[in-house]
């Protein structure tokens, strides 16, 4: 492996990513894209497109996946991740990461696993049922090996994936517990130095960890129905916020209650202008001759102005040889990534004792 791989002094690492299962929304905007847009430079940062989790629940629609896959690259640059400056990383093509899985599954008690509430919730939201593959809660061990691949410090997530990142700095501690000798009453921020292969990361949650989609109801969710996605038209968007139902109904002469009507919650995420926020809330309150046109024609403004750079950035991937340059960005990330996660790997195999001779010239290379 190349030197360059481990750098003591160089950056902190940050991994994260999306399951390619749809479009990007509002809600993972603010979870966790604007994050790792804005950490860019600050840390060394591999985006994971999860295309093998998406397989866990539908392993009959390879041709979806594929295209949700090269989707949610578009998503990206055109957010603002920058492929020049972070890796962007194809689970497929990182064998490292479906072996780390195997060992770490090994120290997970299996009804750990499965108390996961994360992967409780989503049985249910998806219903599931008790028929879902054997591989649908394995993906929670693999996102542990997602992570840990990688050896990050940090990992930017919405609020629904902390039970996961838990998971994961338990699968940590246990390895370096159980096969780097780390004391277990070591101080999570210590292990590495104490001579553990992983470090614990931490979750990073957004600003905005649950975002209530248009439904005013749940947590935004592409299944639910009720996303406004970063790739919509400004018409889209348009006829996604007038459609609210703004949680009362009122004349624009009688006094509200912000607090319980959704548009202001994207008001205060999403409207830059503190005074126009403090006023629309203000004559909301008291009936001064505010209709609920008025605060969401404020939120589509906030909104669009928001997706227009996106949406500039997105069409340079659209016309002809679009999908080649996605395709490009895919495969020099994958040289990057299996860098690192072979590195990782080779790490802590030795540390488990196997190591019996060079990978590549095993693997016939
Ligand atoms: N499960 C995450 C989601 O659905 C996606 C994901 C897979 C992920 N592996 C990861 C996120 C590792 C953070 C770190 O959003």
């Amino acid at each position: 492996m190349g030197s360059t791989v481990d750098q003591p002094a160089g950056r902190p690492r940050i991994l994260t990513g999306d399951t390619p299962t749809g479009r990007l929304h509002l809600g993972h905007y603010v979870g966790s894209l604007e994050n790792r847009v804005r950490l860019q430079d600050e840390y060394e940062c591999y985006f994971l497109l999860a295309n093998m989790h998406a397989f866990t629940t539908r392993a009959d629609k390879p041709s979806e996946i594929r295209e949700s896959t090269l989707e949610i690259v578009r998503d990206w640059i055109a957010v603002g991740m920058d492929p020049n400056r972070s890796t962007f990383v194809l689970q497929t093509e990182v064998p490292a990461i479906a072996e780390l899985t195997w060992f770490l599954a090994m120290l997970l008690p299996f009804n750990r696993v499965m108390r996961n509430p994360t992967l409780k919730t989503e049985i249910d939201a998806k219903d599931l049922g008790d028929t879902y593959s054997f591989g649908f809660p394995m993906y929670a061990v693999g996102q542990c090996a997602d992570i840990l691949a990688f050896r990050p410090q940090l990992v930017p997530v919405g609020v629904d994936q902390v039970a996961h990142i838990e998971m994961c700095r338990e699968a940590a501690r246990r390895f370096d517990q159980v096969y780097c000798g780390v004391d277990p009453h070591a101080e999570e921020e210590d292990y590495e130095k104490l001579g553990g292969v992983f470090p614990v990361p931490s979750a990073l949650v957004g600003r905005v960890g649950r975002l209530v989609g248009t439904d005013g109801q749940h947590k935004m969710s592409k299944s639910l129905n009720n996303s406004v996605f970063l790739s919509d038209t400004p018409k889209q968007v348009k006829k996604k916020i007038n459609s609210m139902y703004p949680g009362q109904s009122r004349e624009p002469d009688q006094p509200g209650d912000p607090a319980i009507n959704p548009v202001f919650d994207y008001l205060d995420t999403f409207c830059k202008d503190e005074a126009l926020r403090a006023e629309l809330r203000d004559r909301y309150t008291r009936g001064d001759n505010l209709g609920d046109g008025h605060v969401k024609a404020a939120v589509i403004d906030s909104v669009n102005e928001l997706l227009e750079p996106m949406r500039a950035r997105r069409a340079e991937l659209e016309g002809p040889g679009g999908d080649d340059a996605v395709i490009d960005i895919i495969k020099a990330g994958a040289v990057k990534a299996n860098a690192q996660a072979e590195h990782t790997l080779a790490l802590a195999k030795d540390a488990m004792g196997l190591n019996f001779g060079d990978r590549r010239s095993m693997l016939g290379l």
